[in-house]
């Protein structure tokens, strides 16, 4: 039996390069080894307030990202959280076993209800206990996540292991798959930030729709740091992000990227860079085209399916395990 993996992303934004080297990147190499999940959580993203038909065009072009990225419908099953009813079950459940604490100590909560719980939508705060369900329904082995979605994980982990001991053997317990280089690729503009969706300022971030005009001007006013050399050094995180996505982007080891840059100027190592980012993405967005919506209500309505299988699977269990049984059975 193949281990599984389960992980997903928000259609919300533009999906930027931090989203594939952090994770989408990761989904692809993992899915030959993995039996694997791909969601498109649309539940996550009302947490903040959307626009409907946005909301419906964006949760459509995320699958065409994903199918782009590499994610291969045969092997994997990529689809759309809300066909799942059982997502939302279950975070009922996992919201009467988590602890009001633990919620409070959640970094992302704190960022994006900008400090003031008391205006902030309770969906946000109860936000990663529908991402435990997304995971623990599919007794998921492991979730290839950037290096933001940790802490999440850690309360995953936390709520599976509660659980268990409480109603007895249950749920898997996970564990994440942060990749070493590319889990926190910073904002261009403000390298002390993620690279993010929700960035007001443009600038910071490449997007994988972007045109070549576009990142190369975004690499020209890409923020440096003080000095001259182009290195992998922690004190200049502004030039180790810049080096990092060249890294990624061409498969380059650390000692070539550092060996190419020698002796040249930050002018040639943006443009350079801008152009590894742009050779890479040229045949993605050639790829994004090659789907239509048709296609892709056709591959979710599969995905769907076949999750949902799985899903109620693990749901009747929690049921039976705590009692929870109604007149019909
Ligand atoms: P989301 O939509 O914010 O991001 C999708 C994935 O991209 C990663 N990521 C990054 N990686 C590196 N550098 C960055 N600057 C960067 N920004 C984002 C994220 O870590 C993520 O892996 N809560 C999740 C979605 C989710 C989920 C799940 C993930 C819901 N349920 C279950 C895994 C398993 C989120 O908002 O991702």
């Amino acid at each position: 039996m193949k281990k599984r993996i389960f992980s997903g992303a928000q259609p919300t934004g533009e999906l930027h390069i931090g989203n594939y080297l952090g994770a989408l990147k990761n989904w692809v190499a993992l899915q030959d080894e993995y039996e694997s999940f791909f969601c498109i959580v649309n539940l996550h993203a009302v947490t903040l307030p959307q626009k409907p038909e946005v909301l419906k065009q964006k949760s459509l072009d995320l699958a065409r990202i994903y199918l782009a990225s590499g994610i291969n419908p045969e092997k994997s099953t990529v689809f759309i959280q809300s066909d799942v009813s059982e997502h939302a079950e279950l975070a009922w459940i996992l919201s009467c076993v988590a602890r009001m604490g633990e919620l409070e100590r959640m970094t992302q909560f704190k960022d994006k209800g900008k400090g003031n719980a008391e205006r902030a939508g309770v969906g946000l705060f109860t936000y990663p206990i529908l991402m435990a369900a997304d995971i623990l329904l599919y007794q998921t082995d492991l979730v290839p996540v950037g290096q933001d979605q940790k802490q999440h994980l850690e309360l995953t982990r936390d709520l599976a292991t509660r659980f268990n001991r409480d109603f007895g053997e249950t749920f898997v317990v996970p564990e994440p798959f942060i990749p070493p280089i590319g889990a926190n690729i910073l904002s261009l503009q403000e390298p002390t930030k993620k690279m993010s969706k929700s960035d007001e300022n443009a600038n910071g971030s490449i997007f994988l729709l972007d045109d070549a005009d576009t990142i190369t001007k975004k690499f020209k006013k890409a923020v440096t740091d003080s000095g001259t050399e182009i290195t992998f050094d922690e004190s200049r995180p502004a030039i180790k992000n810049l080096l990092t996505i060249y890294q990624l982007m061409t498969g380059k080891t650390a000692e070539e990227c550092e060996a190419n840059f020698v002796g040249k100027g930050y002018g040639h190592f943006k443009t350079e860079t801008a152009e590894a980012v742009i050779e890479f993405l040229k045949p993605f967005q050639q790829r994004v085209k090659d789907y239509s919506d048709e296609d892709l209500r056709e591959i979710l309505k599969t995905g769907a399916a076949k999750a949902r299988a799985i899903a109620r699977e693990t749901l009747t269990d929690v049921y039976a395990k705590m009692g929870i049984v109604g007149a019909a059975n």
